[in-house]
């Protein structure tokens, strides 16, 4: 039996997602991914590290863009305290930081053990994810035509109001084409549908929903995301090729099943915390400004459903005196 976490661990999660942020926006615009993740991942380790809980990540990182690690199966944390599964993506959007752009974001979410779905080594999953004005009304094996009337309706508008987000990929291309046909605005991201499933869910971001193929470990932490904030998001394991779907049902996933809330993360207990990393719709990216730093970060609580917004000032003079993370670049 899982040990029930009792206080509020998305408050120190955020300083993993800070730390990792902090580091990371080093690099935006520098033109390498590898370099940008590895400066991600060492500052979350050592904050994950000093957090007391035992964590085994489920959802670690690097996988499919061969970059530095958070392996799975690896624990964080000092050891003791609450028995947690915790999914990572130290950048959620690596390419959009390399390249100076938009809505690169560190993320983490924690849930007790044995919580959160193991999507294994398989990459990809096609999504629906929703608000809370609309959670309920889609059916992620329902026409595409179908979910937009449901949403418009139960919104309040029409098919025309409504905008949806998809991943800019040419694998979109029909579904791009059918939500034209149907009629609803399309919001096309370059990367990053973690920040794609949040939007659905943050208030006056003007996105209705989020659809399309994007990654597994990114459709997990949307659940988690979603849960404390009212929305949700279903999802099928998709398979690239026929050797990836054989190998799936050698190994006992099943890509026809349809993943819900309680698939991807069956505890109300969760928690996420994202900070932004470059500027985004809804969190701005590090400033930095000699002497330290802002970072613009969320954090959600699943069990009480708050929703906090962080902005804080890093100061070096300070952080440099015990922090093991150097935070001032080389100088
Ligand atoms: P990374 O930054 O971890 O590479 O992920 C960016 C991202 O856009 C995710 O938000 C999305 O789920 C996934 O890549 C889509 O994968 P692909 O770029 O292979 O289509």
């Amino acid at each position: 039996m899982a040990s029930e976490p009792t206080r509020n661990l998305a408050l120190e999660l955020v300083r993993v997602t800070e730390a990792a942020a902090l580091s990371a926006g080093r690099f935006m615009g520098r033109g390498d991914k590898i370099a940008a993740d590895r400066a991600a991942v060492d500052a979350m380790r050592v904050v994950l590290n000093s957090i007391m809980m035992n964590a085994v990540i489920v959802i670690g990182e690097g996988e499919k863009d061969q970059a530095p690690m958070l392996f799975n199966g690896e624990h964080v944390g000092t050891g003791v305290g609450p028995e947690m599964d915790i999914a990572v993506d130290p950048i959620d959007g690596t390419r959009p930081l390399a390249n100076g752009t938009w809505n690169a974001i560190a993320t983490v979410a924690l849930a007790p053990r044995g919580t959160m779905f193991d999507p294994g080594p398989f990459l990809y999953m096609n999504k629906i994810a929703v608000g809370p004005e609309t959670k309920g009304v889609v059916n992620i094996e329902a026409p595409v035509e179908h979910n937009l009337q449901a949403i418009a309706r139960a919104s309040g508008k029409t098919v025309e109001d409504l905008t949806i987000v998809i991943l800019d990929r040419p694998r979109h291309d029909g579904l791009i084409a059918e939500v034209r046909r149907v009629g609803a605005r399309i919001r096309l991201i370059p990367d990053g549908d973690v920040a794609g499933a949040l939007m659905t869910s943050w208030p006056d971001s003007g996105i209705d929903a989020l659809l399309g193929i994007g990654g597994t470990p990114e459709g997990v932490l949307a659940a988690c995301a979603l849960r404390a904030m009212g929305g949700e998001i279903q999802g099928k394991l998709y398979a690239r090729n026929e050797a990836e779907l054989r190998r799936g049902r050698e190994m006992g996933y099943d890509f026809e099943k349809v993943l819900t809330m309680d698939d991807l993360v069956s505890s109300e207990d969760v928690f996420l915390a994202a900070t932004g990393i470059t500027d985004g719709e809804f969190l701005h990216g590090v400033k930095y400004f000699g002497s330290g730093a802002r970072t613009d970060s969320l954090v959600v609580r699943g069990q009480t459903g708050t929703v906090r917004q962080i902005i804080a000032t890093h100061r070096w003079d300070k952080l440099s005196q015990f922090s093991a993370i150097n935070y001032q670049g080389s100088r």
